[in-house]
C-alpha cells in the first residue's frame, strides 16, 4: 500500500487502489479477531506502543483504536480528556506535545476540536500520527470503515445509489465520506435541511469525479431509490447558536414509517452516536447495520496500523 506520508491526516491521502488493498486486509484482520477470541492472539505489533491523545469526547474511535492495537499484540497509552488533564491544562502548544509524546511511543492517535490541529500536532512527530477527528473538517477513519461496510456488503462500491443525510455542514463524517467516494462511481444524495448542506467545494469536487450528485431536503422523496442509507448526526457542539441547532435538530428522524418505503436490499450506517435520527424501532430491523459496523472499525484500523507499521 502507499500513501504519500507517514502520518493518516486526510482521506486526499488514499486512491482507489490503496482503498481496496486496505479492505482486503480488513477482511483479513477480521479472521485475526476471531482467532483472538478464541485465544489466539497476533504478535505482529508486539512491542509497539500507541499513544491516544483525545481532546474531544469518544467513545467508539478510541476503543476501537485501542482494542485494534491490543488485539495486534501492541500496547496502548491513553488520555480521553487532554484539554482538562494534560499539559493543555497548564498552555502547553500542540507542537510541543508532539515532540514530547513521540519520543515516547511509535505512533499517535489523536482527536481534538479545531480544524488542523492534528496537523499542528503531527508536524513535530517523529512518529507517525493518525487523525481521529479534527473539528468539523474530517474523520479519515470513519470514512474508511463506513465505505469498507459497504464494499463488504454489497461486495462492490461503483453502481450504488447511496444517501448521505443529516448535518452536511459541520459533520466531519460526511466530508470524509464523500472525499473517499470520489474514487468510485455512484449517484450520490446529499439529503439535508438547508441550513446544514455540504461545503460547495466538496460537492463540485464530488460532481466532478464519476459520481452524479442529487441535493435535496426531502427524504421521503429518495429513500425508495436508496442502497445506502447514511445518517449522521447534527452536531449540536459545533453549531453557533442554540437557536439553529433546535430549528434543524429534529428534522428528519429514520423510523418504521420510512424504513417501510425502503428497499428491502439496503443497509442503514450511521458513525453513531445517534441522539434521536435513528428511532430505536430501527434498531431490530435486519437492514440496520450500525452496531455490527463497530466490529468493521476495529477490522479497518488493524489492517491501517499494520500498514503504517510495514512501511
Ligand atoms: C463521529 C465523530 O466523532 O465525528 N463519531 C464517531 O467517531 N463514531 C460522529 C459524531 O460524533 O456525530
Amino acid at each position: 500500500m502507499n500513501l504519500s506520508t507517514k502520518h493518516i491526516l486526510s482521506t486526499s491521502q488514499f486512491d482507489k487502489a490503496t482503498l481496496l488493498e486496505l479492505f482486503e486486509e480488513a477482511g483479513k484482520m477480521e479472521k485475526v479477531l476471531e482467532d483472538a477470541s478464541n485465544g489466539k492472539q497476533s504478535n505482529l505489533l508486539a512491542g509497539k506502543i500507541m499513544a491516544a491523545l483525545f481532546y474531544e469526547p469518544s467513545t467508539r474511535t478510541r476503543f476501537s483504536f485501542e482494542v485494534a492495537m491490543q488485539r495486534l499484540g501492541g500496547t496502548v497509552v491513553s488520555n480521553a480528556d487532554m484539554m482538562a488533564t494534560s499539559s493543555a491544562k497548564k498552555s502547553e502548544t500542540l507542537e510541543d506535545t508532539g515532540k514530547v509524546v513521540s519520543k515516547m511511543v511509535d505512533v499517535i492517535v489523536m482527536r481534538h476540536p479545531d480544524e488542523g490541529s492534528v496537523k499542528k500536532l503531527a508536524g513535530k512527530s517523529d512518529v507517525p500520527v493518525i487523525n481521529a477527528g479534527d473539528g468539523r473538517a474530517e474523520h479519515p477513519t470513519q470514512a474508511l470503515l463506513d465505505l469498507y461496510t459497504i464494499w463488504k456488503h454489497f461486495k462492490k462500491l461503483d453502481g450504488l445509489k447511496i444517501g448521505l443525510m443529516g448535518d452536511l455542514l459541520y459533520g466531519r463524517v460526511p466530508h470524509s465520506q464523500v472525499d473517499l467516494l470520489k474514487h468510485f462511481e455512484n449517484m450520490i444524495y446529499l439529503v439535508s435541511p438547508n441550513d446544514l448542506k455540504m461545503p460547495r467545494k466538496l460537492v463540485d469536487d464530488l460532481s466532478k469525479s464519476g459520481s452524479e450528485v442529487v441535493e435535496t431536503g426531502n427524504i421521503s422523496d429518495v429513500i425508495g431509490y436508496l442502497d445506502v442509507i447514511g445518517m449522521t448526526r447534527v452536531q449540536r457542539e459545533r453549531f453557533p447558536d442554540e437557536e439553529t441547532y433546535e430549528r434543524n435538530s429534529r428534522y428528519f428522524v429514520l423510523d418504521k414509517g420510512l424504513m417501510h418505503k425502503a428497499k428491502s436490499d439496503c443497509i442503514v450506517i450511521h458513525p453513531l452516536p445517534r441522539v434521536n435520527e435513528i428511532s430505536l424501532e430501527v434498531d431490530s430491523d435486519p437492514r440496520a447495520k450500525y452496531f455490527e459496523q463497530v466490529g468493521n472499525g476495529v477490522a479497518v484500523r488493524m489492517a491501517l496500523l499494520k500498514m503504517i507499521f510495514s512501511k
